[in-house]
């Protein structure tokens, strides 16, 4: 049954509760306000002024209940997805007790902060049978899902490797907006804050699982406890390598992310430069002579998911509650799963042992690691 099947059409919209009214829940609200699967039925803050102006600053939403304390939230509402936009370090304990009270999760990025909780959050996905759609937005980009399956599928051979660069530059304004910024408890730095989602999605494009980790970090401009700068390579259980550069300590005015998977017939780029973005899909030919994909996967992904994959570039939030709903109502797992929320979070803080640990690192991870095990690194 699709999401826009009469049966799914037809369905009273699925109670929701959004707990932590900050900058990222603003997007959650547009993409909530866009589809009539959900209805948005109480929001939840420490704070209520932030849930009062995150309230007035959508249409739509001036009859939503506002709570202080999530609990209360989800013993009253019975909400049947419950989102997680809290500080990072907080995800763990609210993702737990909504699941444990039957609600589907829209778990922001970082799943947890240490690797025992992560597992713990997508067993219990696995016990339950809950869905939990991870707040990676990369794999909701157009035409990236289409890339993947033409990699899987061999269309492009061998994949040799992949590199991303994720350079998005935050000053000390944003980091002193909150304090649980750029902490080890509670966000860590620029590679768990900002390149997660980055490393999740060049791994699936790659489309084998990370086995080894090795990475340094640096703390080179910005006033942080944790890392504005890191770099990391990652070695694939196929043989593949990953290249990874993530940091904040650039010029905030330009954030700048791209993607490369190089392979045998051929190699694939995209990016956002400034919030514009850009591909460039090469396939080798058998005279050796290149061709350009470009236009091809911009037509295939409009035929497949027409103005509405495009409309997910502007808010990919609005690609992840479509997928979320679809993937409830048709009983099927979401594109970016717990599954690929407790993958991310292995490899994130395996990046981060071998940093400390001056030294290869083995994953997944045998021994429990938590981003805590960092605090006094850099001192
Ligand atoms: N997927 C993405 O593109 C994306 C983008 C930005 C942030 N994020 C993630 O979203 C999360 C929130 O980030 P942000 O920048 O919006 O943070 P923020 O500090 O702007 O907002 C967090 C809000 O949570 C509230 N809060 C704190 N403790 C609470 C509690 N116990 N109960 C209810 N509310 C509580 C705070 O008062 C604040 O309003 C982080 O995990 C971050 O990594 C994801």
């Amino acid at each position: 049954m699709a999401a826009n099947s009469t049966a799914a059409n037809n369905m009273a919209p699925l109670p929701v509760v959004l707990i932590g009214c900050g900058r990222v829940a603003e997007k959650h609200l547009k993409a909530i306000s866009k589809l009539k699967g959900l209805a948005l039925k109480a929001v939840v803050d420490v704070n209520p002024d932030s849930a009062k102006r995150l309230l007035s600053s959508v249409k739509g939403f001036s009859d939503v209940k506002i709570f202080n304390d999530y609990k209360e939230a989800i013993d009253e509402i019975k909400p049947a997805i419950v989102s997680v936009t809290v500080p990072s370090g907080l995800h763990y304990q609210i993702a737990k007790y909504a699941m444990e009270h039957g609600s589907n999760l829209l778990l922001e990025k970082p799943m947890t902060m240490s690797v025992s909780e992560a597992r713990e959050i997508y067993e219990l996905s696995q016990k339950t049978g809950l869905k939990v759609a991870m707040g990676h937005i990369y794999r909701y980009l157009p035409i990236v899902g289409l890339v993947r399956e033409d990699i899987a599928e061999g269309k492009y051979g061998k994949v040799t490797h992949g590199t991303i660069y994720v350079r998005w530059g935050h000053g000390e304004d944003y980091y002193s907006s909150a304090a649980w910024r750029g902490t080890w408890k509670s966000d860590g730095g620029a590679l768990m804050n900002q390149t997660i989602h980055a490393i999740d999605l060049l791994v699936w494009l790659m489309g084998s699982e990370p086995e080894q980790a090795q990475a340094m970090i640096a703390k080179r401009i910005r006033n942080i406890e944790a890392e504005d700068l890191g770099m990391a390579v990652l070695k694939l259980e196929n043989g593949a390598l990953a290249q990874i550069e993530g940091t904040t300590a650039t010029i905030p005015s330009k954030h700048t992310a791209e993607f490369s998977v190089f392979c045998e017939n051929g190699q694939l780029s995209m990016g956002l430069d400034s919030g514009k973005p850009h591909l460039n899909i090469l396939s080798v030919k058998p005279d050796g002579k290149t061709k350009k994909l470009n236009g091809y996967y911009i037509r295939k992904q409009f035929k497949k998911g027409g103005l509405f994959s495009y409309k997910c570039a502007l808010n990919p939030h609005l690609g992840i509650y479509k997928d979320l709903f679809d993937s409830i109502v048709e009983n099927k797992a979401p594109i970016a799963d717990a599954y690929a929320g407790f993958s991310s979070v292995d490899t994130l803080l395996g990046i981060y042992k071998s940093a400390k640990e001056g030294r290869p690192v083995d994953l997944p991870l045998k021994d429990n690691f938590t981003s805590t095990d960092m605090t006094g690194f850099f001192n």
